[in-house]
Order: C-alpha cells, then structure tokens, then sequence
C-alpha cells in the first residue's frame, strides 16, 4: 500500500471513530436517546469501547493470515478509540448513575461483581494507553513492549465477562464477543505454540 493509500485510511478510522461521539451528542442534544437516556449513554459507550479492543486484537490476524501489512498502520488508533470510549463509558457512569458521589461510586463498585471486571479492564488499558507513543515502545524496547501489550487480552476478557454478566435475560450478544475472542486469542496460543517448536535441523549442503 502507498504511503498517501495509508495516510487515507487512517484518517478513515479517525473520523468513523468519532462517529458513535457525534451521534451520541447529536441525538442528546435533540432528545432522541430514548426513555432512559443515561442508560443509553452508558450501555452505548460502553460496546464502543469493546468493540473497538477487539478491533485492535484482531489487526495481528487479519495482517498475518491475509498478508495485509499496512493493518499494523491503524492499530494504535483503534487501541486509544477502545480507551477513549472506556473513559467515557466510566465518565458517564460516575456522573449519570453516581452524580459525581465519589463514596456512592466506590460502593456501587464494591456491591457488583460484574463492576469489578470493568474497573480491571479498564485499569489494565491504562499502562497500554500511556505507553503507545513511539518514544514509549523505544525506550520499553520492542521484547518489553510486546509482552506488556499482552495486557489487552486481560482487558478484552475482563470487558466480555464484565458484558456477560450485567446482561439480564438475552446472553447471545456477549457470547459472540467470547467467541470472536477465544476464536483471537486461540490463533495467538497456535502461533506462540508453532514458534517454539524447534525447527527440523539444517541439511548440511553436500
Ligand atoms: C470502571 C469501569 C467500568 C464501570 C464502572 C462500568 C459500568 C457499567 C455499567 C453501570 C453498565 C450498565 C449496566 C446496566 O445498565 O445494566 C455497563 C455496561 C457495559 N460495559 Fe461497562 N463499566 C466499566 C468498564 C468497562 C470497560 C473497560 C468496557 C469495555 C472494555 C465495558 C463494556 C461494557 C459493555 C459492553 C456494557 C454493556 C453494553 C450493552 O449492553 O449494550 N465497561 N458498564
């Protein structure tokens, strides 16, 4: 892919990013939300920013089964997209649902388990987000950097059994995030497994 063909798909997944913002503003500032609007603001940021950790758990596949490199290019953007709408999504739960009550948030936190796998994710997405500039993967070093950005598996895991669990009655949705997920993080284990194994030794040439 040309240089300009990469600067246009970026730029491609930084505005359709900022779409699911825009309407979410959009639609409140015209009163469109729905009988529950907080719940929608919520329960909306909230899938944005799982949808968007799976997206960026999934360029490594997709680059490497399909041979499409450039990939690689948008998977910054995609992880920051997932932690931004995580921040929102905490944001609007500690001012929606907690009216900013600092002790009210930390109850709620303590009184429900599917909470707990939340805050974890987001937690987790914490050390990924701050250490995404290139200055950071320098002075980390490639080996490092990759093995703390095996953190996003955590986070992604914590995000679906935090989904799963504050679903009430219809669970398929939050199934198929696990599987798309286990279906993920099983290529992973299979490439890590085929890199260990030691190659059959050399021929010596004749
Ligand atoms: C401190 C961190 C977090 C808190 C306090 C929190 C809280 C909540 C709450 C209160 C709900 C709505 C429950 C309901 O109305 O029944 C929710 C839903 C949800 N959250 Fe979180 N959450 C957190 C972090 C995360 C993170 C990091 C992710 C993604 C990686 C995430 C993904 C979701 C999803 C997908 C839903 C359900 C959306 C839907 O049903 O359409 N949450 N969360």
């Amino acid at each position: 892919m040309k240089e300009g063909d990469i600067k246009f798909a970026k730029l491609l997944v930084l505005v359709n990013g900022l779409v699911p913002l825009a309407l979410l503003v959009w639609d409140q500032s015209h009163n469109r939300l729905g009988a529950n609007p907080q719940n929608f603001l919520i329960l909306t940021t909230g899938m944005m920013a799982l949808i968007f950790l799976i997206l960026t758990l999934a360029v490594t596949p997709l680059r490497k089964i399909f041979g499409l490199n450039w990939l690689i290019q948008l998977r910054r953007m995609l992880g920051l997209y997932a932690f931004f709408y995580a921040c929102l999504h905490f944001l609007c739960f500690y001012s929606l649902d907690r009216a900013f009550n600092f002790s009210s948030t930390i109850q709620e936190i303590i009184a429900r388990k599917y909470i707990w796998f939340g805050m974890t994710a987001l937690l987790v997405m914490v050390p990924l987000a701050v250490t995404s500039t290139n200055g950071m993967i320098k002075r980390l070093g490639g080996k490092r950097w990759r093995a703390l950005h095996r953190l996003a598996y955590v986070a992604a895991i914590c995000g679906v059994i935090h989904y799963y669990m504050q679903v009430k009655a219809d669970v398929r949705l939050p199934l198929v995030f696990a599987a798309v997920l286990a279906i993920l993080l099983g290529y992973r284990i299979l490439e890590y497994l085929r890199s260990r194994k030691p190659k059959a030794a050399a021929v010596p040439a004749k």
